[in-house]
């Protein structure tokens, strides 16, 4: 049977479909590649939230093509994900060497897809049309890596946690992104759904879900998608109620897992965080502390342009809020500098307000034009050098409050869950606080998949460092 080398670029929605993608073709008998070099077929799973990020996938692409043709013609090329959603045929066009280019609601296809331009049937095959229901088909899980095919499922699986996709697109429409346009207008699985398949983690070994979704707070507040109906009694029984967003109603379902030891979800929209989430943080106990709240920028004459629905007053109210009800929660955020008129001043406010705020951690990106995004078309667009003037001075900022935020752990006691070894130093494992840091120990395989208490020793560049606590010491 063929291999297959899946490279993804991006988000953790991106890394989730290539999760499916790949467990679909083992599950037809491919085998995982280790690496591109030795694969019949190489797909490379796309970004393009940026076009640094899209140039990266088409450098590839071409470095893969030039090879391919040299050296071995019968490998197979695809694209598939955001930038291929977005660009369809022009890629083929671009590269002529690549086989296959699959959109965003097409991912199920792969195998059958594969299959045919394997056999020869088929030469070329661009699909990016919309696919209802398509919402629903990232459900596959890999949980044993390699080995699925042969997994008698009483191992521990080699995850510990997985991601779990909710819903698809969004609707939201900020002036820069280009997401509306690659993932398609917003569509929910249906909460019966989503529990089967989270239930059957845990039954696998699973200890910690992330739900995903491009914008999760809006879960389901356009009804749930029509492939939903025949499994829908659940979903109908559920309706969503005033009082109740039907996240937060997803949110007390998959809490109702026995086994199921904690709960997160990324990414939410600071707008959608209504009284019923920050409630469901106090009320689950699953629910860790940990949010990932994407500010973008700190002036409310900025946040006007960017289209994002809050001032800077009502996101810092916000947090208040989340700090209210789980004192220790890590806050991390993403932000954008240099977008279209962004003044020294609008940037200081962005600097100022990453202070107040104290994130734990911040993802930071240079404003990149995107196609057909109102912003593209904005007048005063910030120069390149201006752009990665900001971007590093905001950068010392976050490093600095992180430093801080992360010496105080130093002497404390938290619980972890135990993922696995660590990717820098094999020899030592590595498990994530409940507040989303990560905590490197000498530990070993014996203790993958268990809640642990360590002691923190030392503070790392957005690293800790620990020991196991022993009971009754100090
Ligand atoms: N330029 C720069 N950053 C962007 N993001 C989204 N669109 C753009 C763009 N055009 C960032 C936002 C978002 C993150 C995933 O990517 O901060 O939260």
């Amino acid at each position: 049977m063929p291999s297959v080398f899946i490279k993804t670029y991006g988000c953790q929605m991106n890394e989730r479909d290539s999760e499916a993608v790949a467990a679909q073709l083992v599950a037809k008998g491919y085998t995982l590649a280790p690496t591109e070099a030795v694969a019949d077929v190489v797909l490379l799973n796309t970004c393009s939230v940026r076009d640094f990020a899209e140039k990266k996938a088409i450098g590839k692409m071409q470095n893969l093509a030039a090879d391919v043709r040299k050296n071995r013609p019968n490998v197979v090329l695809g694209f598939m994900g955001c930038m291929a959603q977005s660009r369809g045929q022009e890629l083929i066009d671009k590269l002529p060497d690549v086989d296959l280019v699959l959109g965003t609601q097409k991912f199920h296809h792969a195998a059958d897809y594969l299959d045919e331009i394997l056999a020869g049937r088929r030469d070329k095959i661009v699909d990016v049309a919309e696919e209802r229901g398509s919402e629903a088909t990232i459900r596959e899980h890999l949980l044993y890596g390699n080995a699925d095919r042969n997994g008698d499922g009483h191992r521990p699986p080699l995850q510990v946690t997985a991601y779990v996709s909710i819903m698809q697109g969004c609707n939201q429409r900020c002036t820069f992104c280009i997401v509306p346009d690659t993932r398609g207008e917003e569509r929910s699985r249906g909460i019966a759904d989503i529990v089967a398949e989270c239930r059957q983690l845990v039954a696998q070994g699973v200890k910690e879900i992330t739900l995903l979704g491009q914008i999760v707070t809006s879960y389901g507040k356009r009804g749930f998608g029509r492939a939903e109906l025949p499994l829908g009694q659940d979903a109908q029984q559920r309706v969503p109620t005033k009082e109740k967003s039907p996240f937060v109603q997803l949110l007390d379902a998959v809490h109702e897992i026995e086994g199921l030891e904690r709960i997160r979800f990324t990414s939410p929209h600071p707008k959608g965080y209504g009284d019923d989430l920050i409630e469901a943080y106090a009320r689950l106990p699953k629910l860790v502390e940990s949010a990932h709240l994407p500010v973008q920028s700190g002036s409310d004459r900025v946040l006007k342009l960017m289209h994002r629905g809050y001032t800077r007053e009502r996101f810092l109210g916000l947090v208040k809020k989340l700090r209210r009800v789980r004192p220790d929660i890590g806050i991390t955020t993403d932000i954008i500098v240099g977008f279209p008129g962004e003044t020294e001043d609008d940037f200081e406010q962005t600097l100022s307000l990453a202070r107040e705020v104290e994130f734990d951690n911040a993802y930071l990106f240079k404003y990149s034009p995107r196609r057909d995004t109102p912003a593209a078309e904005m007048p005063d667009q910030v120069p390149l050098k201006i752009r990665e003037e900001r971007n590093h001075r905001l950068l010392d900022t976050i490093n600095e409050i992180g430093r801080r935020k992360y010496d105080a752990f130093v002497g404390r006691r938290t619980q972890i869950l135990v993922e696995g070894p660590s990717r820098k130093n094999p020899a030592r494992m590595t498990g994530r606080t409940r507040c989303n840091k990560i905590v490197v120990f000498e530990g070993s395989e014996r203790h993958r998949g268990q809640l642990l208490d360590v002691k923190i020793t030392r503070a790392g560049s957005f690293t800790l460092y620990g020991d196991p606590a022993i009971l009754g010491e100090d």
